[in-house]
């Protein structure tokens, strides 16, 4: 943990070299978390001191099969022995769009790029190159990414970045209707996560009716329905988190789990907007490289292969029960909400996140790897045993919760 030499030594180094000794959400988020890690195998994390956890943060999304899956480092390698930055895209460019739009319902073609902030703000370009008008509408307190237009940190950003920003209510349809007369006939999208997910709040699954709505309100505007899939996309569905609900967007933006880790993110679109999407410039200068992109076919495979979201489901529904059953033996009054696979726990009237703090805290002392104010991550390496070991950090962690209570 942090008290460890290594970790210390790299956090004093780190000071003099890095803005704040670290930036981002690569911060460690308390005083008992190390900072720098050593490796990864499964579900298993090690920080540079030789401690190991449980990982149930998958670096905030992007391992979603665990850690140096067998397959997909295979074909990462085999990809990395043969080119992966060589002036032109390899073929694996064509194989893993093909597989996209196989894969994603609503997906008629592919652009790829590296995070997910290249990706939603990619989104917002072709909706306004398709549709000639400027606004697009997210919904209040939503991430979409680190960019002066969707950064939440107002450091270094101006109103004109924002100028073509509306706000809405996620699930509250006559807030987005409010939002888009706003926007009169300028209106070229509406963005909207899966679900809320909003750092540091209960999560809230989307009403059907709230999608369908933007759904309709999309169609008879003119402006394009924008998924934002970026962190929940392939870990609720093999396919856009919104197919369930029956709803497709026009454009969706991927990042996080698409290549089990490795650095790619995709924008996929229905034709309706390919227009759009052939005359924006977008490039980067790792924009095409082939080994994330043949980490992403493996990826996607095992995940089929392995059945894979459904076994994180179950394991979620595991752990979401084994945390309910102790907090109720505790008699701590929680909210554990959002899909079983992406949970996150509040403590009843803990607006300042401090018993969610001592709970984090302990439950990392006792090898349970997990953030007190933003969601979890559930990978399908997960093992029973794995489970086993954070049930019981977790006991220790509401213990931990009962004493700070003083009772
Ligand atoms: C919903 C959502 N959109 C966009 C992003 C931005 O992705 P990235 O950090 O890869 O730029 C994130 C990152 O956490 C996210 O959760």
């Amino acid at each position: 943990m942090s008290e460890g030499t290594a970790d210390r030594q790299l956090r004093a180094r780190a000071r003099a070299v890095i803005p704040g000794g670290m930036y981002g959400h690569q911060a460690a988020p308390g005083a008992a978390y190390p900072q720098f890690m050593r490796g990864g195998r499964g579900a298993r994390v090690w920080d540079v001191d030789g401690n190991e956890y449980v990982d149930l943060m998958c670096s905030y999304g992007p391992v979603v099969l665990g850690h140096q899956h067998p397959e997909v480092e295979a074909a990462a390698r085999a990809q990395a022995s043969i080119g992966d930055c060589m002036n032109s895209p390899g073929a694996v460019l064509v194989d893993l769009a093909e597989l996209l739009v196989q894969t994603v319902r609503h997906a008629d073609w592919a652009i790829f790029a590296k995070n997910g902030t290249d990706a939603t703000t990619m989104c917002c370009t072709i909706a306004r190159a398709q549709t000639g008008r400027s606004k697009i509408l997210v919904a209040k307190g939503a991430y979409h990414g680190a960019a002066p237009w969707c950064t939440p940190a107002p450091a270094g950003v101006t109103t004109a970045d924002h100028a073509n920003l509306g706000r809405y209510t996620f699930n509250d349809l006559a807030s987005v209707r409010q939002a888009a007369a706003g926007a009169g006939d300028d209106l070229a999208g509406v963005l909207v996560s899966p679900f809320k997910h909003d750092a540091g709040y209960d999560q809230e699954l989307v009403d059907p009716a709230f999608a369908r709505g933007l759904r309709e309100l999309c169609d008879s505007t003119g402006a394009a329905l924008i998924l934002d899939d970026v962190r929940c996309g392939f870990r609720l569905h093999l396919g856009s988190s919104w197919e369930p609900v029956g709803v497709d967007p026009d454009l969706s933006a991927w990042s996080k789990a698409i290549a089990n880790g490795r650095a790619l993110a995709a924008v996929l679109g229905h034709d309706a907007f390919r227009d759009g999407a052939k005359r924006v410039f977008v490039t980067g200068s790792f924009w095409f490289s082939a080994v994330p992109m043949a980490a992403a076919v493996a990826t996607i495979g095992a995940l089929r292969e392995e059945n894979a979201i459904e076994k994180m489901h179950r394991q979620g529904e595991a752990l979401r029960d084994g945390i309910l059953d102790q907090a109720r033996s505790w008699d701590l009054a929680v909210n554990y909400t959002g899909p079983p696979v992406m949970p996150y726990l509040t403590f009843a009237g803990d607006t300042g996140h401090e018993l969610a703090g001592v709970f984090a805290a302990q439950a990392l002392r006792g090898g349970a790897y997990l953030h007190p104010r933003h969601n979890w991550f559930v990978s399908a390496a997960m093992t029973g045993d794995d489970l086993a070991l954070v049930l019981e950090a977790t006991d220790q962690a509401f213990a931990a919760v009962r004493k700070h209570l003083g009772q």
